[in-house]
This record gives structure tokens, sequence and C-alpha cells, in this order.
């Protein structure tokens, strides 16, 4: 049996249509999660639901204690994480309300608690981290989509950066340079976290902007903003979709 989690992000901080069976502040070894962890049924099927953010939003990416968050997932018997990411598109095909689901990282930020090795323990684990994301849940998220008719990308390489400004033109220059399809400021070291800790783990990402320099327009809240609101109400319905085609527990 699986027991799925999903990690909301920007413009996902609750998840109207769970039917919350609990919700409990959970204290790890490395501190607090985000939030209280919500328990209960999305579209049949039991899920945990915990925001990166905060409930209320408030704790921005370089702050979020992504290993607390991990970790409480891991000891709640999660073993498969559905993460949503809102994203800056930067390729060509990364337009704004684009559903994207990355197979590939680069990882840009600095200074964040990124491993579980910290040095304490008898060993080091050096986790293979050659395909950061889970195939077999990549694969579930593109075969729910498709039984919606909702578009996907489902290949591109996910460019994380540190926040919370966005980037300058010349940085997402290099960044393209560099291979990236998409830049958020989430990515890692959740993607890394969850792998050490031996779970599957995959991102749904949506693009709420051009990227710096990509676009004339300039980069508002505003902007920001009216594009989560037409993008997640399509990621809630995918959601929906996949948790009722997956076995939970
Ligand atoms: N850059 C980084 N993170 C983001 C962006 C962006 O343009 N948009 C949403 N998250």
């Amino acid at each position: 049996m699986n027991h799925l989690a999903i990690i909301g992000g920007t413009g996902l901080t609750r998840l109207d249509s769970v039917q919350v069976t609990g919700k409990q502040f959970i204290q790890t070894k490395f501190g607090n999660t985000s939030a209280a962890l919500v328990s209960g049924t999305l579209a049949g099927s039991k899920i945990l639901f915990l925001p990166r953010h905060g409930d209320p939003h408030a704790i921005p990416p370089h702050k979020v204690n992504y290993r607390a968050n991990i970790q409480a997932l891991k000891d709640a018997g999660v073993n498969r994480i559905i993460s949503i990411n809102a994203v800056g598109g930067i390729t060509e095909q990364m337009g704004p309300c684009v559903i994207v689901l990355p197979d590939q990282i680069i990882d840009y930020t600095w200074g964040r608690e990124h491993t579980y090795s910290s040095g304490d323990t008898d060993s080091v684990n050096h986790i293979d981290f050659t395909e950061p994301y889970s195939d077999s849940l990549r694969k579930l998220v593109v075969q729910a989509a498709a039984s919606i008719s909702q578009p996907l990308i489902s290949r591109a390489t996910y460019g994380a950066t540190q926040g919370p400004r966005l980037e300058t033109t010349a940085e997402i220059r290099r960044m393209e340079q560099d291979g990236c399809d998409i830049v958020g400021m989430t990515g890692m070291p959740e993607a890394a976290l969850a792998k050490e800790l031996g779970m599957d783990y995959a991102s749904i990402s949506l693009v709420v902007n051009w990227a710096a320099g990509k676009s004339n327009e300039e980069i508002t809240m505003e902007i920001i903003q009216k594009n989560l609101d037409i993008g997640m109400s399509k990621i809630k319905k995918l959601l929906e979709q996949i948790v009722s085609s997956t076995e939970t527990a």
C-alpha cells in the first residue's frame, strides 16, 4: 500500500476538496514542520497535506524547514510525495499557466540545511541523485493528466534559486545556457532530502510568470496571482485524478 503526501506551495496553502480528519503539529529532531500536518480524504483516498510556506503563507523559501517537513512525512509512514511548485518559465514552451513535470534539477541555492548527513553519525549517505525525481510517480501523474485531457509538459530541468527575490536577466540567461527550462525557489533541498529518506518524490510545477528578461512585461504580484488562480484550479483537479488512480493506505 502507498501512503501519499502532497506538499502545497505558493497558491496552495489549503486543499478545500480534502475532507479533513485530523491536524497535527509535529516536532521532529530537526525542529517544527511549516504547519500542522493535515490528514484527510481526497477523492476517496487517504492523503496527508502539508503547506510548505505555513498556514497562512508566511515562511519564505530560504526559511522553510525542509528537513523537518520531510522527516515528519517519513515518520507518518509516507512513501510517496507529490510536491506543488510555482515557477517562472525560461524556455519557449514554458509560458504562464503551463503545467510542467520536471525530470532534472540544477541547484543554485546556498546556506540551506540540505542533508540529513550532518556529520554527527558514523556514516555519510552519498545518495545517487542521477534521477532526482521518481520515474514511477512521474508516470502516474502523466497518465492521470492524460485521462482528464490536461495538457502537461512531461520533461524539464528545474533550476532552484535562493530567493526570495526574483532573478536578474543575466542570471536567467546563464540558467538557460546551463539547460534550465523553469526556475523556482523551493525544489531544493526538498527533492534530495526525500531521496535521502528513500521516498518517491515528484514535482508538479506551475508556471506563473515568464522569468526575468523573457518578456517585456514587468513581473508583478498581480500577474503571478492571476496565473496562480487559473493554474491551481487545474492542479487541484489533477491531484484528485492522481489520488483516485492510486491505491493509498
Ligand atoms: N523565479 C524564481 N521563482 C519563481 C519565479 C521566478 O521567476 N516565479 C515563481 N517562482
